[in-house]
């Protein structure tokens, strides 16, 4: 028996050239996702629109709208429970997730940030390991805890620096590996699920 594909919802405050890769693959019926909603913490972003194109519902949930950064994470929790989502993709979402949120959909919900954790953890990933000198970097998707960047990490995949990269060339060519692990481990999670024991996230039920 076919097995209706995986609900996504997918939460961005920018570009949203990862959730592109996103709705890109889930085009393929053999993926086994969809993109149900895209939310977001502000309006006219690249991001929604994508969404729109792509016949995506979408939502917005503003802290300026919601009185205070804890009912906004509560008011969020409840906009993306209402979407009732298997997995929820953190791409390019620049807000942390709090004490409503985490306990209700905390261990569905995955981020992906452009350095090699526990390294660089942060807004500015790509520019701090450019700073540091290191000469590989890379990016990391992982399971969201109370914590920055600190989650179970479910794949991570490895940049080369280049010596004359800035912040703006090393973290293109990472959004680059990131959308292609991004869609591999997405995939995989809605295909085999996943399971989280301490910090070890493994595919398969
Ligand atoms: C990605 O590199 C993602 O890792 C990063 O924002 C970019 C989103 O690009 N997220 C963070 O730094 C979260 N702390 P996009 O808007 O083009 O998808």
């Amino acid at each position: 028996m076919p097995t209706a594909p995986a609900r996504l919802v997918v939460l961005a405050s920018g570009a949203g050239s990862t959730l592109q890769a996103l709705l890109d693959a889930c085009e393929d019926p053999s993926y086994g996702a969809r993109v149900v909603a895209v939310g977001a913490d502000r309006d006219g972003i690249e991001a929604l629109a994508r969404a729109a194109r792509s016949g995506v519902e979408t939502f917005v949930v503003r802290v300026e709208d919601a009185g205070s950064r804890a009912e906004w994470d509560a008011a969020m929790a409840t906009a993306v429970s209402a979407r009732d989502p298997d997995v929820v993709v953190l791409a390019g979402f620049m807000k942390l997730l709090g004490a409503s949120y985490l306990p209700r959909l905390g261990a569905r919900t995955v981020n992906t940030h452009p350095a090699l954790s526990p390294a660089f953890p942060g807004m500015h990933g790509p520019a701090d390991a450019l700073a540091y000198g290191v000469k590989i970097t890379g990016c990391t998707l992982f399971v969201i805890d109370q914590g920055v960047d600190t989650g179970p990490i479910v794949a991570q995949a490895a940049v080369a620096v280049a010596e004359d990269d800035t912040a703006r060339t090393l973290h293109a060519r990472i959004k680059v590996a990131e959308r292609a692990l991004l869609v591999d481990s997405i995939g995989r999670m809605a295909r085999e699920g996943f399971a989280i024991e301490g910090r070890q996230v493994r595919f398969g039920r």
